[in-house]
């Protein structure tokens, strides 16, 4: 840890700086017992089977946790439904509800009530069963941010089929890899997205990934860009959604699954080449989901809740999806871009939806900060009685204009700290009860208990120095294997720490107890709150054929946090030209995603290696943060980091 990064710390408890939840807040909120950390930590077991009796089960479980360290199995031996917990229980008191309010990026509006909502998955899910789909078939899907995402979502989950979402902004490539991991049958994807007024090719992505991908034997295709986005449908592959739901009954009862069945897989970066198919189950995520979202976003019946994440991440499934519906919420999707058509686009919505409850990330919160507080001003946001932030450490001057300036002061901030992996909020406040600290994620939720330990794993005293971030118990959220990689599964996350979860990430525990995370301590960066392996940036960069040699690091970025720096040494006569650093970075766009394209390309001669010849990334992270180079006695020419520096400062151009 730095001294800059050290004091930095220290000063987060300063006494000007705690934020106390006000009275009037902590009299109405779902949770305002102190206790309840106690009564928890007492027995963790029976604090989550009293809130898994809040589900409807169609078979009790017989045992709330058998831990076979590292393998759980939550409410063994009970039968439940998680599209079921999320729409046929409401039917009664919440038929008439506004179950999603989404709005198009032109503009458009659809509502679905939970009745509708109902229906829409019924149809889907019998679509589904007639194209010869059963229990524990794997679907892939590859949308925008269009309600039919959420409804296919449901319709698997209804009859038993894992779903593995895709994100709409990956290449073809990612999306084969992925289908081709999960081996799925049936690819559900739209004729075209809408982001910032142009259209993202995705039934084209598709076709160009199924070249590669053999195991989908039907294509659904959703009609959405029209005209905009004309497509080629493969005969006997690729059906219409609108065509297939025709006629199709509206009633599909949901298969009763057993606690542990397969619900979803979700791709995320790991320090490989290969991203990890991270495997949940059904009982004790709709669990972990459905209670976080109810505490900590303190969720009423009349809230107009909106998470601005895209479904195509993790915080999009718990807290899109599974945790708000499971709650009976009205939940805000938006299609498109915060600057479309103009930057005050997000708070427009607010206003007009009466948005109570917002989540969101730092990214974007940096990202208004810079455009400028007009742009907030010119909506009455006074609905909002509630903030979340997810994703990366928050800065504190980024908290501060959250709680200024889309708060108005008065609305609680929930810096939620979770992953992939976690499935549900872990470390957070609550928002009646905690006293809250810009930059700390403050404390782990009841029932979770979390420690820093140090390279030996012994526990470190908070208020001292910081370490690495572990779970000490198996919490039901939790993610069960790495898809057909269990050997992947005990060795990074298990085998580091014997007998704890290593999240992966650096933290440090304040003299109060509260955490502050530091972010990730592997090859693994966190770009605007969306986990890239440093590894296949560097594969996509030598795939281009003109790179000998590539080291990519995480650079400090402005608005996205971590940004992307790759050291680069080119083939034989290749020319490091400005040319030649934009073909790169398109290749890498088109590799792996835009969101994978680098920030900073640098052309080296040589690259920086201990004598064992491994390459020094600590010193390319140096060079890249601009910061005073570390301990160069390792290096085997130390003659070549000075050339990268001068290289550095003479060509690297942020975009
Ligand atoms: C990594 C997980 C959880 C959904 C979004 C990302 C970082 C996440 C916080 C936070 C500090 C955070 C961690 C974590 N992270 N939330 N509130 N404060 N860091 O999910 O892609 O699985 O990434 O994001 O480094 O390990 P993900």
């Amino acid at each position: 840890m730095t001294t800059e990064m050290q004091s930095h710390f220290d000063v987060l408890l300063a006494e000007d700086r705690r934020y106390r939840p006000r009275p009037e807040f902590t009299s109405e909120a779902n949770v305002s017992d102190p206790t309840i950390y106690e009564k928890a930590a007492a027995d963790p077991e029976a604090f989550w089977a009293e809130q898994a009796r809040e589900l409807e089960w169609f078979t009790p479980w017989e045992t709330v946790l058998e831990w076979d360290r590292p393998w759980a199995k939550w409410f063994r031996g009970g039968r439940m439904n998680a599209s079921y917990n999320c729409l046929d229980r409401h039917l009664g008191t919440r038929g008439a509800k506004r179950a999603i309010v989404w709005e198009g990026e032109f503009g458009e509006e659809r509502t679905l009530t939970y009745r509708e909502l109902h229906c829409e998955v019924c149809r889907f899910a019998n679509v589904l069963k007639h194209l010869g789909l059963r229990v524990g078939d794997r679907v892939a899907i590859y949308m925008g941010m269009v309600p039919e995402l959420p409804i296919a979502m449901l319709a698997c989950a209804r009859i038993g089929c894992p779903h593995s979402v895709v994100f709409g902004g990956f290449s073809p490539e990612s999306l084969s890899d992925r289908i081709n991991d999960a081996e799925a049958r049936v690819l559900i994807t739209q004729d075209g997205g809408f982001r910032r007024g142009s259209v993202v090719p995705l039934k084209q992505n598709a076709d160009a990934a199924l070249e590669r991908s053999a195991s989908i034997e039907h294509v659904v295709v959703l009609r959405r860009a029209g005209d905009r986005a004309p497509v080629k449908m493969c005969e006997g592959r690729d059906r219409w959604w609108h065509e297939l739901i025709e006629g199709v009954e509206d009633e599909c009862d949901a298969e009763p699954l057993d606690s542990e069945h397969m619900l979803y897989i979700l791709y995320t970066s790991g320090t490989t080449g290969k991203p990890k198919g991270i495997v949940h189950t059904t009982a004790g995520y709709l669990l972990g989901t459905a209670l976080t979202t109810k505490w900590v976003f303190d969720l009423k019946e009349d809230d107009v809740y909106w998470c601005t994440a895209d479904i195509g991440w993790v915080t999009g499934h718990s807290y899109i999806v599974y945790g708000p519906l499971a709650n009976g919420a009205t939940c805000v999707m938006y299609e498109g871009a915060p600057d479309y058509p103009d930057k005050d686009r997000f708070w427009d919505l607010v206003a007009r939806h009466q948005v109570t409850v917002l989540y969101t990330a730092p990214t974007s919160i940096r990202m208004f900060m810079k455009w400028g507080a007009e742009y907030p001003q010119r909506h009455d946001l006074s609905s909002l009685r509630l903030l979340g932030s997810v994703g990366e450490p928050i800065n504190p001057e980024a908290w501060v204009w959250y709680n200024q300036h889309i708060g108005g002061g008065r609305c609680p901030i929930v810096d939620t700290w979770w992953q992939t992996e976690t499935g549900m909020i872990l470390i957070t406040p609550l928002p009646g009860l905690t006293e809250t600290v810009p930059g700390s994620a403050t404390v782990p939720f009841p029932g979770i208990s979390a420690s820093i330990v140090d390279e030996n794993g012994e526990e470190i005293e908070p208020g001292t120095a910081a370490g690495y971030l572990c779970i000490n118990h198996p919490w039901p959220a939790m993610f069960r294997t790495i898809f057909r990689d269990p050997d992947r599964f005990v060795e990074n996350y298990w085998a580091r720490f014997p007998g704890r979860y290593f999240t992966g990430d650096g933290a440090k525990q304040l003299e109060n107890g509260y955490f502050a995370i530091i972010g990730r301590v592997d090859d693994v960066l966190n770009v605007a709150g969306h986990r890239i392996g440093t590894w296949e940036v560097e594969s996509a960069l030598i795939d281009s054929g003109d790179v000998a040699e590539a080291a990519v690091v995480g650079m400090q970025h402005e608005i996205k946090g971590q940004g992307i720096a790759a050291f680069v040494t080119l083939k034989g006569d290749i020319e490091g030209t400005d040319s030649e650093q934009e073909k790169l970075r398109r290749h890498v766009a088109e590799k792996i995603g835009p969101i994978a394209r680098p920030d900073q390309i640098i052309f080296a001669a040589d690259l920086p290696k201990t004598r064992s010849a491994k390459i020094m990334r600590r010193l390319l992270r140096d060079i890249a943060d601009g910061r005073v180079l570390g301990d160069t006695t390792t290096l085997a020419d130390p003659a070549v980091v000075e050339q990268l520096k001068s290289q550095y400062e003479a060509q690297g151009k942020t975009e």
